[in-house]
Parts: structure tokens; C-alpha cells; sequence
């Protein structure tokens, strides 16, 4: 039994090695320092993947020094059962490293059936944070986001009620996700007038998906001093040697509706053999190169990963140790690493 905190009994020890080799970065111009390499709970932490292989992919991952876990309240199957899976693992193991810990949440999309239970309204999101701190049994989240845009309500009562979150104490930080530039700025603008700066924003981002590099959201981050936390950077697992040959049983694309086997084309196949190739000689794997890829871009601070298993984690960790990328190397990113590869036509 712990002596810090008797009433835990059987309390998960975590490693005294945790911040030994994950390096931390900064969050734009903010205090707040990201792990290079951050984990999400998005897919397999609902009801229908064990508890326990979940458990173990969460302890692990902070073992490892991934002290910052990505939530929304949509997370599942079902809808909030993420929260409630890391809400478990919390009160079993991590409670006692809270204070470590950087915990995110995020509403948008519905989450209930009456019309206020969904977008960027007042009620909308500052309802679903209670409810997110219900589930993870917290006082507060770390990191509160606005998930996607939402034409239909002023902005400004969605930078307001992002501003109340914060001062009520429960959430330290805001962000935003999936956002186009012109509206990041928009909402950064008055999240500035509030008092309460843009901390960050969630993009998505790999050597598939260019967005943020093309449509100029990765300049307005450094710009504007918000970060960037790049969800998909394996492109939920296309840019790893799993699919080259075939579609292997419980892999994302047999078992999610965000991830479809028509998207794993010849073309698909061409491009991501060439990158494996490119990967292998140089000492590393795809995932590796992949991670390694968009940790080089100034913009980012972490790449938002998801895992299956402990192993992947401790397999992409080695994205850190990668030699840096020659002329060479980027030119054949460029050739094969096409934006649009295996994103749903
Ligand atoms: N803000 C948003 O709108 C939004 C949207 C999407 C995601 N996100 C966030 O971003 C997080 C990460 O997204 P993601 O899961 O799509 O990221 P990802 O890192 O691109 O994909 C992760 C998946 O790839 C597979 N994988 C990982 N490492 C592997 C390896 N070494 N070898 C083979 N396969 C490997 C695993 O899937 P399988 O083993 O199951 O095949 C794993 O679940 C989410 O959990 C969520 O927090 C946010």
C-alpha cells in the first residue's frame, strides 16, 4: 500500500525512467510543455475492446513519459466511453499522478439528443465539459478544445463560453480543432480580448494529408504563438507496412467506420511500398519515418498518435532516435508522399 496514498491499494508505481527520453515541447508561446508524442483515445478504448489491454496501453504509454492523453466526449463506442475507460484507469492507478498528467477533452459534434447537445453554443459545450469531468472523475481537464467548427453559432459565444471554462477552473487551457485558418484567427482574436489565449489547435497532419502546410495554418500557428497537436500522423495506420501486402484481422481498416478497405488501392499500395523502402534504408521503419516526418515541421508540437498495443507504442517511440533526413531522403517524401494517399474519395 502506497505511504503518499493509503487508501490506494495495489497502486500502479510508474517508472522512475518517465521523463528520462521523451523529449517535451512548448506549446506556441504558452507555458505548457507536450510531450513530442502524445496518445489518443479516439479509436479502441470503448466497450468493445478489453479493459485490461487498454489499462495497459494508458500505464504504459506514461511509463514512457506520454504524460498527455487526448479525449472528447465522443470517444467510444459508445459516446463517452473513453472518458469513462481513462475515468476508471485514473481512479485505479493514476490518481496519485494527477498533477503530471495533461488531460483533454472536447465537445462539438452531438453528444444527446436535444438540440443544444451538440456544436459550439454555450450550453452545448460548457454542459458536455461537466459531464466529461463526470466521467474522468477530475476536477478539471487540462486542455478543453471546440472540435469542429459550427457555422450556426456566433463565434464569439463559442470564444466566450471556451473563456468560462477557464475561469470557473475547469479547464487550465483552450483549444480548437479541425478549424480552417481564417476562422484560428478569428477565435484567437477573441480568446486574446477575454483573456484567455488560444493554446492550441488540432489538425490533422501526415505525409498523406498536407492540409496545414498548404492552406497556411502551420505559418499562422507560429505567427499567432498557438501550437499544434497533429492528429493522424500514421494516417490511422496507412503509413506503416500493415497493409502493404493485406488487410490483417483487427486492424483499424476491418474495424472502424473512419478507416475503409477501399481506401487501400494499388495506388495507395505503389506509393507506400516506396516510403517503407525509403524507411528500411534508413535503419527505421514507416510508422518511424512517418512520426519522425511531421515532428520536423517547426508548427508542431506533438504528434497525436492512437495505439493498439504496448508494443506499437514502444515501437514508435524510436521515431525520436531517427537520423535527420538528407535531400535524398525528402525527395523521394515528395515523389511518394502525395497529399490525398488513402483519404476516402
Ligand atoms: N480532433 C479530431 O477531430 C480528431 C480526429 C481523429 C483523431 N484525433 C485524435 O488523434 C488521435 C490519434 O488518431 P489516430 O488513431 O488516427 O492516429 P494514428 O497514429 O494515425 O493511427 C493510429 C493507429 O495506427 C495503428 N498503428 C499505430 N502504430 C502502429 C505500428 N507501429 N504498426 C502498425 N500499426 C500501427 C493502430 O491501429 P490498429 O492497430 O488498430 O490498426 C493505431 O490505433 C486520436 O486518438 C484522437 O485523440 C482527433
Amino acid at each position: 500500500m502506497s505511504e503518499q496514498y493509503p487508501h490506494y491499494e495495489n497502486v500502479f508505481k510508474a517508472a522512475d525512467t518517465r521523463y528520462d527520453s521523451l523529449p517535451y515541447r512548448r506549446t506556441g508561446r504558452s507555458g505548457l510543455h507536450l510531450p513530442a508524442v502524445s496518445l489518443g483515445l479516439w479509436q479502441k478504448f470503448g466497450t468493445d475492446h478489453s479493459y485490461d489491454t487498454q489499462r495497459d496501453i494508458i500505464l504504459h504509454a506514461f511509463d514512457l513519459g506520454i504524460s498527455h492523453i487526448d479525449n472528447a466526449n465522443r470517444y467510444g463506442p459508445p459516446h463517452r466511453a473513453a472518458e469513462q475507460t481513462l475515468g476508471r484507469v485514473l481512479r485505479r492507478d493514476l490518481a496519485p499522478y494527477r498533477h503530471e498528467l495533461i488531460l483533454s477533452s472536447k465537445a462539438g459534434g452531438v453528444f444527446g439528443p436535444n438540440p443544444n447537445l451538440r456544436g459550439g453554443g454555450r450550453k452545448a459545450l460548457l454542459t458536455s465539459l461537466d459531464l466529461s469531468l463526470r466521467d474522468l472523475g477530475t476536477d478539471y481537464v487540462d486542455i478543453f478544445y471546440h472540435h469542429r467548427p459550427d457555422a450556426t453559432t456566433p463565434l464569439e459565444e463559442t470564444a466566450g463560453a471556451l473563456a468560462t471554462a477557464v475561469r470557473s477552473g475547469k479547464a487550465l487551457y483552450v483549444g480548437i480543432s479541425n478549424y480552417a485558418p481564417d476562422r484560428a484567427e478569428a477565435i484567437a482574436r477573441l480568446l486574446r480580448a477575454e483573456g484567455v489565449p488560444l493554446l492550441i489547435h488540432q489538425p490533422r497532419y501526415s505525409l498523406y494529408d498536407r492540409g496545414i502546410d498548404r492552406d497556411g495554418l502551420a505559418d499562422l500557428a507560429i505567427e499567432e504563438g498557438f501550437g499544434l497537436i497533429v492528429y493522424s500522423p500514421l494516417a490511422q495506420g496507412l503509413l506503416t507496412d500493415k497493409y502493404l501486402e493485406t488487410i490483417p484481422d483487427g486492424a483499424r481498416a476491418r474495424n472502424s467506420d473512419f478507416l475503409k478497405p477501399e481506401q487501400i488501392d494499388d495506388t495507395y499500395r505503389h506509393r507506400t511500398a516506396r516510403l517503407d523502402k525509403l524507411a528500411r534504408d534508413r535503419g527505421q521503419s514507416l510508422a518511424q519515418l512517418a512520426l519522425q516526418w511531421v515532428l520536423r515541421n517547426p508548427a508542431v508540437t506533438s504528434a497525436l498518435m492512437g495505439a493498439s498495443s504496448t508494443e506499437q507504442l514502444d515501437h514508435n517511440l524510436q521515431a525520436l532516435r531517427g537520423p535527420e533526413f538528407t535531400d535524398d531522403d525528402l525527395a523521394v517524401i515528395e515523389e511518394f508522399g502525395v497529399h490525398g494517399t488513402g483519404l476516402p474519395a
